[in-house]
């Protein structure tokens, strides 16, 4: 897949700083949340779990060591590192795995770099090679991301979750979808800030975010499948 968001990562530069310009500071708790988060939805243990756009491995590194069998994808060689987990250099729209490989299949901070026309056909290719559910995660446009989103060189995408669910409705396959609220200040800002603020932060965010879900800025989503 050749557009803006995959070109991107494939820079050297970029890749040699992702961890450090994001998963720092204030970045270091929403790192720690979102594996919470992520966590609370997937059950490692025993199950071939695929991690698409796994960047530098974060939630593929968190699951094999929570005892999943875990294959990393990235389109970028430049990203991949070395760890526990198997990886390959490989696109999200064309898998190179047979049908119903995996028991679970992940993606995380990657479904905005699409185009909203390659949505439906990135969810196909999941549902593909995945026996049983999909978790991943979308930026939601009426938030405060809405502060930087036009100011990313890599081009990111909101969808709404209305838009999203009449989607998934469309795919034959999908037996049940859930979504989940996170995070009121967005991953952008939080990586600025420092540790103790954002530490202090999180709790408030959190907070308004369980009283009033239409203010989240990320959306985790659960697909089941047939
Ligand atoms: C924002 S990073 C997210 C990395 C990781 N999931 C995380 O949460 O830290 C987006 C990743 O998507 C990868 N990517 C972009 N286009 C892709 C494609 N078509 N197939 C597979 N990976 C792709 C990029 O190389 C990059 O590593």
């Amino acid at each position: 897949m050749k557009n803006k968001g995959s070109r991107w990562y494939q820079k050297k530069q970029v890749a040699r700083k992702y961890d450090e310009k994001r998963f720092n500071r204030g970045g270091l708790v929403l790192d720690f949340k979102e594996k919470e988060m992520v966590l609370s939805l997937v059950k490692p243990k025993g199950k071939k779990v695929l991690d698409i756009a796994t960047g530098t491995g974060r939630f593929a590194e968190m699951l094999t060591k929570r005892g999943g069998d875990v294959v990393g994808l990235d389109a970028s060689r430049e990203m991949l590192s070395k760890g526990e987990a198997d990886y390959l250099v490989g696109d999200a729209l064309r898998l190179p795995f047979e049908d119903d490989s995996f028991d679970v299949t992940i993606s995380m901070r990657f479904i905005h770099l699409l185009r909203p026309h390659q949505v439906d056909d990135f969810i196909k290719e999941v549902m593909r090679v995945t026996n049983h559910k999909f978790v991943f995660e979308s930026l939601h446009p009426m938030s405060l991301r809405m502060l930087y989103q036009w100011a990313l060189p890599q081009k990111s995408r909101m969808f709404s979750n209305s838009l999203m669910v009449d989607r998934f409705n469309d795919i034959k396959g999908i037996k049940d979808v859930r979504y989940h609220e996170k995070f009121l200040i967005p991953y952008g800002i939080y990586q600025c800030l420092p540790l103790d603020l954002a530490e202090k932060i999180i709790e408030f965010d959190e907070s308004v975010v369980k009283k009033k879900p239409w203010t989240a800025s990320t959306i985790y989503w659960e697909l089941f499948f047939d």
